[in-house]
């Protein structure tokens, strides 16, 4: 929160702070830095950086907190060492190439959406099938939601309560990553997979790596227009925010459709709060706004009416304790 003209002057050139973030990932400092420290001089040779600005763009990662710099050579923090080199367990380097790749631009764009309510990279299904035919963009899209949901997985393993339920299908569960992490969890579980067809082939190498081929089935479809994969329990995770109420409205019904008796809804996503919504969570709803035809973020509320309306008993929204998402469930009887 800005409190005074200081506060303004910094929140005026934030963007400068998230670029240098970003032109790190892209240039591979971090990792280049993970096989040990190095000066300057050398991370402009093997990094092709012109020296102009590269003194004054490695001392703003050590101010930043990124890098560690001893004399003249500079070593990754402890965090960059956590979350900004590939395989570290934090790794968050897919949802920074997004933000400088994408969304950085997009955000460029506010004004022109403000006035227009116009999406400024619109992600439909044709424009996800032509950024899925490009391996190395799909790889970077997966690799950013495997990131975003690798904090919410865990949760959702433990604060539902899978025991009564044999089977489950992630719909929208991009390569499985949320699958998985319930498989490995709850072992009596059988997983599933509903998304578009080109995210399997990186589906097939998440599941090898991860030790859970076999245990989750892909299933390749539209899930407007194809049949959502029958189980006990239906997760919808970072899904509905990029859909108009009346799209997250048809989704939740055709969920209540494949449901049994007995079933239940698993929705997460950033939920606004009715009466204050945090920062964090607007940026969040005015991200797949500018990314999307009729996206936002929504309240537990408005997802209380859909689930009702679909048929289901609405039976609690919570705030996970760690991220910024809330996972809402509703069950049919
Ligand atoms: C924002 S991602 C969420 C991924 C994952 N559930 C998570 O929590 O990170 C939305 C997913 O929906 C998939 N998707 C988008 N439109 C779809 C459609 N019409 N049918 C099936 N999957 C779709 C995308 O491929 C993507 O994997």
């Amino acid at each position: 929160m800005v409190t005074d003209a200081t506060g303004i002057t910094r929140l005026n050139t934030a963007y400068a702070e998230a670029r240098i973030l970003h032109s790190a990932v892209e240039t591979g400092v971090f990792e280049l830095l993970a096989e040990g420290p190095l000066g300057a001089a050398e991370i402009c040779a093997r990094r092709e950086l012109h020296p102009r600005l590269a003194e004054d763009f490695l001392n703003a990662l050590a101010a930043l907190g990124l890098l560690v710099r001893a004399g003249q050579r500079y070593a990754n923090s402890e965090v960059a060492r956590e979350a900004l080199v590939p395989g570290g367990p934090l790794f968050l380097g897919g949802r920074v190439k997004a933000a400088a790749q994408r969304h950085y631009h997009t955000w460029g764009r506010l004004t022109e959406a403000l006035r227009d309510g116009r999406p400024k990279a619109a992600m439909g299904l044709d424009a996800m099938e032509r950024l899925y035919s490009d391996p190395a963009a799909a790889r970077g899209f997966f690799s950013n939601m495997d990131a975003n949901n690798a904090v919410v997985a865990p949760q959702l393993s433990a604060r539902f309560d899978w025991s009564p339920y044999r089977s489950f299908v992630d719909v929208g569960g991009a390569r499985g990553n949320v699958a998985a992490e319930l498989v490995l969890s709850h072992p009596h579980l059988t997983g599933h997979v509903m998304d578009l067809a080109q995210a399997e082939p990186l589906f097939d190498e998440l599941m090898a790596e991860r030790g859970t081929a076999g245990e989750v089935t892909f299933h390749p479809g539209d899930f407007f227009a194809d049949e959502m994969p029958s189980a006990d329990v239906v997760v919808l995770g970072h899904v509905l925010h990029d859909w108009s109420s009346e799209q997250c409205q048809e989704l939740v019904d055709r969920a209540f459709h494949t449901l049994p008796a007995g079933g239940a809804l698993v929705v997460y996503d950033q939920m606004l709060d009715d009466d204050a919504p945090d920062l964090r969570s607007l940026i969040g709803s005015l991200n797949v706004a500018l990314l999307s035809e009729g996206g936002s973020e929504y309240t537990a509320a408005e997802f209380r009416t859909w689930a009702e309306k679909a048929g289901f008993r609405f039976d609690r929204a919570e705030r996970l304790a760690r991220g910024n998402d809330t996972i809402a469930v509703a069950l049919k009887d």
